[in-house]
């Protein structure tokens, strides 16, 4: 099983481990749920990434929207990757994190003034645009600091990738990127905006691809893109390829970077420019679960359900893309019959569930339950419907774990609302 493929996570006489610590010990000392990364897998995950690469002149942005918690990003930029961020949210995390602008680029489809004066004022390696009045905003903004902003138009190959659709932005006709002919006309007229520098293209096609065709499809039409560019006397300076890389959740592969890597240096090299990539789930998908704790069992008709206390408000995944995370007990008991369950999280919606007909060890209440390949697009997705706080992060670091974010509290939840008297006196 992919969780257990570099031994960051694995049982020791039955019980669940994160490299060298039972998950138990982190569980009675903060509680449940918690999400557990481990910091071995996310280093493994980005020298492969970087590895992969050698012989191409390239960088890396980690794709920070797929986990953005401080201390994961500060791991992945000491590792000497660039960050890809997606808002002035994600922009301050990175700050905070200790990133300098200069290694970020900006990605978004509709990002909002403030976020554009954000990534030129703190002059930011490159800040992609999706249509001709983003182009014109920079510009603008730009003009009125008195600097020259980086731009990559991010354009749209127009090709079917095979993934959840929820999750291929590719296609002709989706919000992202814009078509080839309006960005072709747009770095044609580049005069017209004087306040910035067309230093590259970005294409972004979809997440969780294993396959190398799609990538392969989009560097033959970037190609030919590129060529015209050239004959039109812009030389870009890098061609970003964006993220997708997929991850193994149900076994299955991890997309083989080396290999893709290997096959595509030529292509690459032929840009004779820089060659980006921005991958989030491939770094950190299976570096971490949440851990949960087994409320109660019940019978409803046919269906045996175990009730945890997470939810889709602190994975959001399995109901947004019917997606499947493994379910491991942290003790294992094989003693205990198995049973198909759905699993289902205390949240008030029918379709408030983790995974259905599932076979797992007969559940009883205080099990402890870990749902796995839980490090990307996890808890940057939870919520606090059903004023639900949000879960602790732990990193394992060897022999050690820290909280790198605790468990939210009711006082944080209310922290900026009040009462007012005067609006709820009833006349
Ligand atoms: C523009 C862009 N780059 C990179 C990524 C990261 O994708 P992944 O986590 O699949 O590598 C995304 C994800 O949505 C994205 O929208």
């Amino acid at each position: 099983m992919q969780h257990f493929e570099d031994n960051f996570w694995h049982y020791q006489n039955n019980k669940l481990f994160c490299e060298n610590i039972p998950i138990e010990e982190i569980i009675l000392a903060e509680g449940s749920p918690a999400y557990i990364y481990s910091k071995a897998s996310i280093i493994k995950r980005c020298k492969e990434f970087t590895n992969a690469f050698s012989e191409v002149n390239h960088k890396v942005f980690f794709a920070v929207k797929s986990n953005s918690n401080l201390n994961v990003i500060r791991i992945i930029y000491n590792m000497g990757f660039g960050l890809d961020v997606n808002s002035g949210g994600e922009f301050t995390r990175a700050i905070r994190a200790g990133a300098h602008p200069s290694r970020m680029i900006m990605t978004g489809v509709g990002k909002t003034l403030d976020e554009i004066r954000m990534a030129v004022e703190n002059d930011m390696l490159m800040i992609k645009a999706e249509s001709k009045e983003e182009v014109e905003q920079i510009n603008k903004i730009a003009g009125e600091l008195g600097k020259i902003a980086p731009v990559a138009l991010r354009v749209n190959p127009d090709i079917v990738v095979q993934t959840h659709p929820n999750i291929s932005t590719a296609k002709s006709g989706v919000k992202f990127g814009m078509d080839p002919a309006p960005a072709m006309d747009l770095y044609l007229n580049r005069e017209r905006y004087p306040n910035v520098e067309f230093t590259g293209i970005d294409v972004h096609l979809g997440s969780q691809i294993l396959s190398f065709d799609p990538y392969f499809v989009t560097l033959k039409k970037l190609h030919t893109f590129v060529k015209r560019l050239e004959e039109h006397g812009l030389k870009l300076k890098h061609i970003d390829l964006g993220g997708g890389f997929g991850s193994p959740y149900h076994g299955g592969d991890r997309f083989h970077i080396q290999e893709f890597g290997k096959q595509a240096a030529p292509l690459m090299n032929d840009f004779g420019c820089d060659i980006f990539f921005e991958p989030g789930r491939f770094l950190t998908a299976n570096c971490g679960a949440i851990v949960s704790k087994v409320l109660y069992t019940k019978e409803s008709g046919s269906k045996n359900i175990v009730i945890l206390d997470s939810s889709m408000t602190e994975i959001l995944r399995p109901i947004l893309y019917q997606s499947y995370h493994d379910i491991l007990p942290v003790e294992k008991d094989d003693n205990r019959e198995r049973i198909s369950y759905d699993v289902v999280g205390p949240v008030c919606e029918s379709s408030d569930y983790l995974a259905k007909g599932r076979e797992l060890q007969k559940a009883k209440p205080d099990d402890l339950l870990a749902l796995m390949s839980a490090g990307a697009y996890a808890s940057v997705m939870s919520s606090n419907y059903n004023v639900r706080r949000k879960p602790p992060e732990i990193i394992v670091d060897g022999d050690t774990w820290h909280v790198t974010r605790s468990r939210e509290t009711y006082d944080y939840l209310l922290y900026d609302e009040r009462v007012i008297d005067d609006l709820t006196a009833i006349p």
